[in-house]
């Protein structure tokens, strides 16, 4: 089965073709980042032109690189929600035409379970269940995962997600956007240990999280020097990224092993842009071979948006003969 996957929920338009779910025979991401930069965060109204720009020239592209023809596609899995509904509505509302002209079988697909489920584009992929934490610039979420489909959230952020606040610490700081990745590179040369901030609640079997406290944290760490955030010696600066990064990733990761002892898993996976991080990555690795977890990280580009994630999922729904009807609606807070 060869299904065609459409990603479109916030600065990235992607699609890729599977073949049997698992099977990468294209995988085409068109990021926006230079689009966003000079505004330091996604403009939804900007995303949206841009994916109505990019849908075609990407749709074909994934087609030419896997050597097919529309018609020898057998399915269409597109991302419904959740998302910027702007974003979301030009996939969406592209893979529906698709699919009425060609009578192709289509399916909308939950982005956090396209997250959880890109670690089965990897070689070795997790049996089932699993602890999963997807942890995103939208969602710092724990789950224990049954099978495709059968979800129980047992934990979630109360305010930022993980990757929004990297993004406004780096921001505060005049680094650029996306925070993640340029705060994950700086840390490398700083302190970790420099600055103490804050672990927010990490009480024993609660399993939310909540990051807004570290952000403020950073915030009056930056107010109590005289100088402007921008003119703050490099030394210090590659410290406080270095040190909110420690203070996040040990929040991450202390939660999702909690989690996994208190279900009594053995297996955890890891997903979403800031599970490209490369400290993040270690920790989990190490905290995994100390506890004998299996810790399952996809790699970095099938963290961050991509469509061959939605073409995973879209593939366990569309062989069940689940199809999802062309009145298919994009919503912004889609539950899982
Ligand atoms: O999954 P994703 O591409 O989009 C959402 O669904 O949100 O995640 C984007 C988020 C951004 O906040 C970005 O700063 C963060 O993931 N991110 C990282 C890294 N790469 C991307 N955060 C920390 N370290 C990274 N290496
Ligand atoms: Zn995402």
């Amino acid at each position: 089965m060869r299904i065609l996957a459409i990603e479109t929920s916030c600065d990235d338009t992607g699609a890729a073709i599977l073949l049997n779910g698992r099977k990468i025979l294209s995988n085409v991401v068109s990021s926006q980042v230079s689009v966003h930069q000079k505004y330091g965060g996604v403009v939804p109204e900007l995303a949206s032109r841009k994916h109505i720009e990019m849908i075609v020239p990407i749709v074909t592209e994934a087609l030419e690189r896997a050597g097919l023809t529309l018609e020898e596609i057998d399915g269409i899995a597109v991302t419904q929600g959740p998302g910027l509904v702007g974003s979301l509505l030009v996939g969406l509302s592209f893979a529906k035409s698709l699919a009425f002209a060609t009578d192709i079988p289509f399916v909308g697909v939950n982005h956090i379970e396209a997250h959880l489920s890109a670690i089965f584009l990897e070689e070795k992929p997790p049996r089932f269940p699993f602890i999963g934490l997807v942890v995103s610039g939208g969602h710092t979420s724990l789950f224990r995962v049954d099978g495709f489909g059968k979800f129980k959230r047992i934990g979630q952020t109360r305010d930022d997600a993980a990757g929004e606040a990297f993004d406004k610490v780096a921001k505060l700081l005049g680094l650029g956007y996306p925070g993640g990745p340029i705060i994950d590179q700086l840390s490398t040369k700083g302190n970790p240990k420099a600055i103490r901030f804050p672990r927010p609640i990490l009480r024993k079997n609660f399993f939310d999280f909540s990051f807004s406290g570290l952000k403020t944290a950073v915030v009056n760490f930056v107010k109590s020097h005289p100088e402007s955030p921008g003119d703050l010696p490099e030394e210090m600066i590659r410290n406080i990224v270095s040190s909110f990064q420690e203070a996040v990733v040990d929040v991450l990761v202390k939660k999702t092993f909690l989690a996994a002892q208190h279900e009594g898993l053995k297996r955890v996976v890891i997903s979403g842009g800031v599970a490209a991080n490369r400290l993040l990555r270690k920790r989990m690795e190490e905290e995994a071979s100390e506890q004998q977890i299996r810790v399952h990280i996809p790699s970095p580009g099938f963290c961050t948006d991509n469509a061959a994630m939605v073409g995973v999922v879209g593939y366990e729904y569309l062989k069940r003969g689940i199809r999802s009807p062309l009145s298919l609606n994009a919503f912004s807070n889609l539950p899982l």
